[in-house]
């Protein structure tokens, strides 16, 4: 973990945050976002891994406290401090309501507010951990949550890029690689098949960048007229052109000292790509309608799932706007890729919808996860959120999620080959004792590997007893490397 914690601040306009925030982040390291609506705070957390919130009272239409509540329910995990100038306007209900941690009296002294922190930040901590402890002893080998694996009882942890979360090679070398990007200023590329979280790799992006406490707007290239997309983009003068009834800032300027996200940029037009090749080079906004060139200091981040390299080949992308663009150029790769962050994945999004629905899943089967991950997965990782979405609703309290519940495509799918990955199997050898022989030892290897080595479930695959597949491994001599 970079950081020790992630703290966000819902401020009530006007007040004075800047000594608490310096303290926090400058002597504990936190990384805080300063949101100034319940809405901005709310965006923040769907795109990072937020650890607790700090909400003021005090506004007229803003409620913390309201705020704070809808928190208990939205991410419970959150740990809420709750920040009023008078405590006599609060009643210890709407405080129990709300669940809250602390509360702090304004004006605050920035160091009491960076203990308080500290003290709950290890609280949650020490809660979790009991929490993992209390059900590493209830739940049994049956459940892949804590299934098997070699060398340990538990899976190994999964790691995070904020809302990202993988185990593969291939994610972890693009994370740490991302992280780095993320520090600097060059504008970012990113591609790769539909769902395999590009925007979530972007969001992350943004919040690991320093421009953090500034917006990071969205917008889609895919579909919009030339004239609505540099409209929304650049912004316009009234009466640029018919509808176009009053001013307009863009989302460069609305974005500035932030960061943008065009996704779909494949899908933009010859002259469209001219206007964004100069805002790349010079900063430089020309309104639609205005005469008057203004600049801007926003970092863009665009997005793909064709691939442009393609397009500027075919001559449908201009090359010079595809170099800008690509300061830092980041593949997703597709799921099927990267098999070893299905069951991660799959036991991620079931431990989340199970907590959206309120339903008790005790885990995932071994043969669910075993046909995961034999998928193809066209729709990537929102494809396997789907179907784990559909299970958990079709599961029942206290069950674990069976291939009963699973869809037939999903399913029926025909293994993969692991292992030597070459799917067909060569006999080897002259006579026929040879070359079953050389068979037999290549299906024995493969059902291995499928199963990471746990030799009750490959015996099971295999119609063998336990005994009756050790013969066989140690008669031809496979071991685990
Ligand atoms: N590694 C991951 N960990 C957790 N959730 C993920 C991961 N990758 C993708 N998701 C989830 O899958 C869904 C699709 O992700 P995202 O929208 O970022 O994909 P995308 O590549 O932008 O897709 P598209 O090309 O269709 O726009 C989202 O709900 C996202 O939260
Ligand atoms: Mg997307």
């Amino acid at each position: 973990m970079d950081q020790p914690g992630t703290i966000v601040i819902l401020a009530r306009p006007g007040s004075e945050w800047r000594s608490p925030c310096e303290v926090l982040s400058e002597r504990y390291a936190y990384r805080v976002v300063l949101a100034s609506s319940p809405a901005e705070a709310l965006t923040a957390m769907s795109s990072i891994q937020v650890d607790l919130a700090i909400a003021e009272d005090g506004g007229d239409d803003t409620s913390g406290l309201d705020f704070l509540t809808q928190l208990r329910v939205s991410h419970p995990d959150i740990v809420r401090v709750y920040v009023t100038p008078d405590s006599h306007r609060v009643s210890m209900q709407a405080l129990a309501r709300a669940a809250i941690y602390q509360f702090l009296l304004t004006p605050l002294d920035a160091v009491q507010l960076g203990l308080v922190v500290e003290r709950a930040l290890e609280t949650r901590e020490l809660a979790r951990r009991h929490r993992i402890l209390s059900r590493e002893f209830k739940i049994s080998g049956a459940s892949l949550i804590f299934g098997e694996r070699k060398g340990s009882p538990f899976r190994p942890e999964s790691q995070r890029f904020e809302k990202l979360v993988y185990v593969s090679e291939k994610m972890a070398e693009m994370c740490d690689l991302a992280r780095q990007a993320a520090t600097t200023e060059l504008p970012i590329l990113i591609q790769g098949e539909t769902g395999t979280g590009k925007e979530l790799l972007a969001r992350a992006v943004h919040y690991n960048s320093t421009r953090r406490t500034s917006p990071l707007l969205v917008q889609n290239c895919g579909g919009m007229s030339d004239e609505l997309l540099q409209s929304e983009l650049f912004g316009h003068k009234r009466g640029a052109f018919t509808g176009a009834i009053s001013d307009r800032l863009g989302l460069f300027r609305a974005a500035d000292g932030g960061t943008v996200f065009l996704d779909e940029i494949s899908e933009v037009s010859p002259s469209f790509q001219v206007s964004l090749l100069r805002f790349l080079q010079e900063g430089e906004v020309k309104p639609l309608g205005a005469d008057k060139v203004l600049h801007c200091n926003v970092r863009v981040i665009a997005a793909s799932n064709r691939p442009l390299h393609d397009l500027v080949a075919r001559g449908e992308f201009r090359q010079d706007l595809y170099f800008r663009l690509k300061g830092f150029e980041f593949e997703v790769p597709a799921l099927r890729e990267r098999p070893d962050d299905i069951a991660p994945l799959a036991e991620f999004f079931a431990a989340k919808h199970a907590d959206a629905l309120s339903r008790k899943i005790l885990g995932i089967s071994a043969s669910v996860i075993d046909k995961l991950s034999n998928g193809d997965f066209p729709g990537n990782v929102r494809e396997l959120e789907n179907e784990i979405r559909r299970m958990v609703a079709l599961a029942k309290d206290g069950e674990y999620l069976t291939t009963r519940n699973m869809s037939p495509s999903l399913l029926n799918a025909a293994p993969r080959p692991k292992g030597d990955g070459a799917g067909i199997f060569q006999p080897e050898g002259v006579t026929l004792k040879d070359q079953v022989e050389s068979l037999e030892k290549q299906i024995v290897r493969r059902a291995l590997a499928r199963h990471h080595w746990n030799q009750s479930r490959a015996a099971d695959e295999l119609g063998l007893s336990r005994v009756g597949l050790a013969n066989k491994i140690k008669r031809y001599n496979l071991n685990h490397n």
